[in-house]
C-alpha cells in the first residue's frame, strides 16, 4: 500500500529518494516524507502528492549519504503533515518507515504512554519507533538488537526501515507481510517495496523474506531472521528494463499499459507456444502435471481484477478439461472455514503477487495440504514465492493502478494452462488443441487492430462522460469481462457501474433502466449470441442506451444498438482477451473527459498490502 525507499552509499541520498518516491507513487499517494542524515536527522514530510513534498523542501541543505522516503497510502489516521512519515523516537534519534499495518499497535502504544512516551501522530507506524526506542534504551543495546526485540512484540505486516542519526554508516530494515527489496550496488545498497527504485542503479537484488531483518553497516549487508538466526542474503539478478518503468510518451502509465498489450501477451507466450511445432509449455506446470490429473477440482483465489481472471479461469477449464472449479474472493475464502482436501490445487492469481488477502488465503490453503500453482506477474514476489509452482505472465511492470495488460496475461496463461490439462486429460482432441494454439497466436495481432482504431470508443466516451450510472451486461465468456469493465470504469471515473450476466438483468437490475441509462453489452458472435440479441431487445425496449462491442462485420446488432464497437473474430475462449480492450478504452477515456487522475485514482493504490 505504501512505497518505502532507502539509501545508503556515496553519492547524494535525496535525488535518489525523491525519484525512488516517485517511481513508488502508484502504491499509494496521500503524503510523502524523507529523512535524511548529517549529522543531526532532518525529517520533511508533506501532504499530497511526492511533487507537494518537493516543492517545500527546495533550498533546504539536503546534502547527506544516507536517507529514507516514503509514500503513504492512509491505514491509520487521516492523511496530513504529521501523520505521513517518517516519524521519530521521542528523542528524535532514530527514524522509521513503515508499510503494513500493526494490529496491536493500541495495546503498545498504552503501555509506552504509561512510560511517558508522547506520540505526535494518529499512526500505528509511530508507535513501532518508540517501542524500538524504549527497548534499546532498558536493555542498552544496539539499535540492531532493539529492532529484533520490537519486532518480537509487534503483530501485524510490516516493511520498516530505520535509520539513527548515531551511526550515520548504518540503515535497518525488516519484513513480515509486506514486501521489501534490497539492491546491492557496488558499495551501495537501495531498498525499496519494489524493484522499480533501483532498477537504475543495479541488477543485483536480495529479497526479504518474512521474519527477516537487514543490517546494513559500514558498506556490508548482513541478514539475520528476528529469532536472531543468521541468514545467507540470496542475491537475484533482476531482468526488468527501465523503459518498461516509464510512460514512452504515453500520457498515463494506464494507456501506455492497454497499447502494451499485444507485445506483453506476445511476451507471455514467448518460448511457450510454438504452434507450427504444435508445442506448448509451461514448465511449472509439467513439474506438477500429477497433481492437475488426479485432482477433481481447481479453487481459484484472487482480489479485483484478478478476481475476474479467475471467472475467466472457470469457464476455461471447465469446458476445456472438464474439471470443476471455484473461484474464491480471497478475503472470503481467507474467513469461511472452507472445505480444502490434500487433493486440491489452489490456484492464486495477483498482478504484484503482494496481496495481502491472497496471501493469507495461500497460507490456510497450504496448511491444509493443498498445492499451490501460482499466477503471478511481478517475478520474486511474495505470492510466488509461497507457491509450490506457477506461471509467471511475464506482463513488465504494471504501474497504473488500474489493471489492465496484467489481466490479458492471467488470461492468457489461464488459457494455456486449460490447454494444456485437456490435452493431457483427452477432453481436448489434437485437432482442437492445434486449431487452438494458432488462434492464440493471432491474439496480439487482433489486440493491435482494436487499438488502431479507438475513435468511435472515444466518441462514445465524449457522449456518456456525464452518465451517473453505466451497466455492463455479457454472458457467457463475456460475462467476467463485463464485471471487469465495470470495475474499471468505477476505479478511474467515479461513475457507479455494475456488471451483470446478460441473462439475470430481468431479476432485479432491468428496474434501473431508463433513457439516461447506457448499458454496454459484450455481445461478440459465440455460443450466447442468439439470447444476448434478445436481452439487447429487451434493453431497448425500456429506452436504455444500448453500446455493444461485437464481432466485425455484425450488421444485425449494429441495426439494433445506439453505439458499435467491432473488434476481430477469434474463438470462444479467447473471446475475453479481446473484448476487454474496447472496454479499457472505453474507461479510459470516459475518466480524461471527466479530468479525473487516471494513475492515481482517489482512495485506490495499486497493490493492497494490507487486510
Ligand atoms: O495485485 P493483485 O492482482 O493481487 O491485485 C488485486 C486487486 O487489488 C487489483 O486487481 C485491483 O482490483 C485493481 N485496481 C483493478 O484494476
Amino acid at each position: 500500500m505504501c512505497g518505502i525507499v532507502g539509501y545508503i552509499g556515496k553519492r547524494e541520498a535525496y535525488p535518489i529518494i525523491i525519484k525512488g518516491l516517485k517511481r513508488l507513487e502508484y502504491r499509494g499517494y496521500d503524503s510523502a516524507g524523507i529523512a535524511l542524515l548529517n549529522g543531526d536527522l532532518k525529517i520533511m514530510k508533506k501532504k499530497g502528492k511526492v511533487s507537494d513534498l518537493e516543492g517545500t523542501i527546495s533550498g533546504e541543505n539536503l546534502h547527506s549519504t544516507i536517507g529514507i522516503g516514503h509514500t503513504r497510502w492512509a491505514t491509520h489516521g487521516e492523511p496530513n503533515d504529521v501523520n505521513a512519515h517518517p516519524h521519530a523516537s521521542s528523542d528524535g534519534k532514530l527514524a522509521i518507515i513503515h508499510n503494513g499495518i500493526i494490529e496491536n499497535y493500541q495495546s503498545l502504544k498504552t503501555e509506552l504512554e504509561i512510560k511517558g512516551h508522547k506520540f505526535k501522530s494518529e499512526t500505528d507506524s509511530e508507535v513501532v519507533i518508540h517501542l524500538i526506542e524504549e527497548i534499546k534504551k532498558n536493555n542498552n543495546c544496539s539499535l540492531e538488537e532493539a529492532v529484533r526485540l520490537s519486532l518480537q512484540e509487534v503483530v501485524g505486516a510490516y516493511a520498516i526501515c530505520i535509520l539513527s542519526s548515531d551511526d550515520d554508516k548504518q540503515l535497518i530494515a525488516a519484513r513480515k507481510g509486506s514486501p521489501l527489496v534490497i539492491g546491492v550496488g557496488d558499495g551501495e545498497f537501495f531498498i525499496a517495496s519494489d524493484a522499480t527504485p533501483i532498477i537504475e542503479y543495479t541488477n543485483n537484488v536480495v529479497y526479504l523474506d518474512d521474519y527477516e531483518i537487514a543490517v546494513i553497516k559500514n558498506g556490508k549487508l548482513t541478514l539475520k531472521s528476528v529469532e536472531d538466526v543468521p541468514k545467507t542474503p540470496f542475491v537475484h539478478t533482476l531482468e526488468m528494463e527501465l523503459e518498461s518503468i516509464e510512460k514512452g510518451g504515453f500520457e498515463h502509465f494506464m494507456l501506455k499499459e492497454i497499447h502494451e498489450q499485444p507485445k506483453s501477451i506476445r511476451d507471455c507466450l514467448r518460448g511457450r507456444l510454438l504452434p507450427k511445432d504444435n508445442h506448448l509449455f509451461l514448465n511449472g506446470m509439467s513439474q506438477y502435471m500429477n497433481k492437475f490429473l488426479n485432482t477433481d477440482r481447481l479453487i481459484f483465489i484472487a482480489c479485483g481484477t484478478s478476481w475476474h481472471a479467475a471467472l475467466v479461469a472457470e469457464y476455461l477449464f471447465e469446458d476445456i478439461a472438464r474439471v470443476s472449479v471455484e473461484v474464491e474472493y480471497a478475503s472470503e475464502f481467507r474467513y469461511r472455514n472452507p472445505v480444502i482436501r490434500e487433493t486440491d490445487v489452489v490456484i492464486p492469481i495477483s498482478q504484484s503477487g503482494e496481496t495481502a488477502d491472497t496471501l493469507a488465503a495461500i497460507d490456510l490453503a497450504k496448511s491444509k495440504g493443498a498445492t499451490i500453482f501460482g499466477v503471478c506477474n511481478v517475478v520474486g514476489s511474495s505470492i510466488a514465492r509461497a507457491s509450490h509452482a506457477g506461471a509467471y505472465i511475464h506482463a513488465g511492470p504494471e504501474i497504473g493502478v488500474a489493471s489492465t495488460k496484467a489481466f490479458t496475461g492471467q488470461v492468457t496463461v489461464l488459457a494455456m494452462m486449460a490447454l494444456i490439462l485437456g490435452l493431457k486429460k483427452g477432453t481436448l482432441s489434437e485437432s482442437r488443441y492445434r486449431e487452438l494454439l494458432f488462434e492464440l497466436d493471432t491474439i496480439p495481432e487482433k489486440i493491435q487492430k482494436i487499438l488502431e482504431d479507438a475513435e468511435p470508443i472515444k466518441r462514445i466516451a465524449e457522449t456518456f462522460q456525464f452518465a451517473k450510472n453505466f451497466l455492463y451486461l455479457g454472458r457467457g465468456y463475456n460475462f467476467p469481462v463485463a464485471l471487469e469493465g465495470a470495475l474499471k470504469l468505477k476505479e478511474i471515473s467515479y461513475i457507479h457501474a455494475e456488471g451483470y450476466p446478460a441473462a439475470e438483468m430481468k431479476h432485479g437490475p432491468i428496474a434501473l433502466i431508463d433513457e439516461d441509462m447506457p448499458v454496454v453489452f459484450i455481445a461478440t458472435k459465440d455460443a450466447t449470441y442468439e439470447k444476448i440479441i434478445s436481452n439487447i431487445q429487451e434493453v431497448k425496449a425500456r429506452k436504455g442506451k444500448v453500446i455493444a462491442i461485437v464481432t466485425e462485420g455484425d450488421k444485425d446488432i449494429h441495426n439494433m444498438a445506439e453505439y458499435t464497437v467491432e473488434i476481430p473474430k477469434t474463438d470462444d475462449c479467447f473471446i475475453p482477451l479481446l473484448s476487454v480492450i474496447p472496454l479499457q478504452l472505453l474507461s479510459y477515456y470516459v475518466a480524461i473527459y471527466r479530468g479525473c487522475n487516471v494513475d492515481q485514482p482517489r482512495n485506490l493504490a495499486k497493490s493492497v498490502t494490507v487486510e
